[in-house]
């Protein structure tokens, strides 16, 4: 099978190769995915880049990469299962996580696999997965978004914000996105009822305060975010930039540590994979209340170009490898 490998750490272009491969072997609980199209995120450039260096303590390689092949979500057919599946069968439409996406053919647990949203494309369904966990466990579970609150979210326009500005909608609140000039009427087109842009004017600077704030862009400081933040808010970190070993942790860490002592919430998070909140995720999709927002497709011979462009943080919502 066809499939982009990685053998070091680098830059996307030149560490990435389109090769002839073996199609994995499955395991008892696994399923084989035919791969029609794979997301692409900022995670997949850290693991390819090995940066910050704190990504290779966490599993992923020392030295060089442990997993040949990159990709974490994916959309498919079902060509195979093993001994102990019993959810899906050989031509089932499926969309989930694992590992090795980028490749005409995935080997997927079980339960990391859910049957397709019936009105979402192959494209669509690959933008979900990791995007989706982590837009929805930043609004459901770390902001705890209510019905009529006030939301702001930093980065509407990206990958993890699209999703947020609509989940967010989801459960009734009036939703500010923050994104620049070009993307102003994207934020607007998926839902949000006010857009920041950020060329023009700050957040906190037009005396507005928000019942909880999501942070994907991670350039602003905690005092700026606090200062737009209502007394009992809450501040979601989602991610970080800046420095080839921690990458912004240091905001996250000085923020869980004031937390504490203040009366606002200021919080991180690790997004978990779960399958029921790939259900979750597929019902949001149905319901029509969430749409994939898809900047691009490539081929996956061009695997790197559409992994090089996540690494430069101004995507319009998720760039998508159709096989
Ligand atoms: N905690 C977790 O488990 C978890 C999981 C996934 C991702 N993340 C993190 O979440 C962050 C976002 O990921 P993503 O996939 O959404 O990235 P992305 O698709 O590259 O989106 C980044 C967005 O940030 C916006 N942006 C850039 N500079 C900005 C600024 N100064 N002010 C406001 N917005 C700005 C960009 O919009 P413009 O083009 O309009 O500037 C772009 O839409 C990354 O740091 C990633 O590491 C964390």
């Amino acid at each position: 099978m066809k499939a982009i490998t990685q053998y070091k750490y680098g830059s996307p272009a030149d560490v990435l190769e389109l090769q002839d491969i073996n199609r994995p072997e499955i395991k008892d609980d696994q399923v084989l995915v035919e791969v029609r199209a794979a997301g692409t995120h900022i995670g997949d450039w850290l693991v390819i880049s090995g940066l910050p260096y704190l990504i290779r303590l966490m599993g992923f390689g020392i030295l060089k990469p442990k997993n040949r092949v990159p990709g974490m979500e994916m959309a498919g057919v079902v060509k195979a299962v093993g001994a102990d599946v019993t959810e899906f069968k050989e031509g089932d439409e499926v969309f989930g996580w694992g590992k090795g996406a980028f490749a005409e053919y995935a080997a997927v647990s079980e339960d990391a696999l859910v049957l397709m949203p019936q009105n979402a494309s192959f494209e669509q369904a690959a933008a979900l997965p990791i995007s989706g966990f982590t837009a929805l466990q930043a609004i459901r579970d770390k902001a705890e978004v209510q019905q009529g609150q006030k939301v702001l979210v930093i980065g509407a326009s990206g990958g993890v914000g699209t999703y947020a500005v609509q989940i967010a909608k989801s459960y009734g609140a009036e939703v500010t996105g923050v994104s620049s000039t070009r993307n102003v009427e994207l934020v607007r087109s998926i839902g949000a009822d006010h857009v920041i842009d950020y060329t023009k004017e700050e957040i906190a600077e037009n005396g507005q305060h928000y019942d909880a704030i999501i942070d994907t862009a991670g350039n602003r400081s905690l005092s700026q975010l606090r200062r737009a933040l209502t007394p009992r808010g809450r501040l979601v970190i989602v991610g970080g930039t800046g420095g080839r070993w921690f990458m912004g942790v240091g905001r996250s860490i000085r923020a869980q540590m004031l937390s504490p002592f203040i009366s606002q919430s200021l919080g991180t998070f690790i997004s978990k994979t779960t399958k029921e909140d790939l259900v979750v995720l597929k019902e949001l999709v149905e319901s029509g209340k969430v749409t994939p927002v898809i900047d691009r497709t490539y081929a996956l011979s061009d695997g790197a170009e559409a992994v090089s462009k996540v690494g430069e943080r101004h995507s319009q919502g998720k760039l998508v490898i159709t096989m």
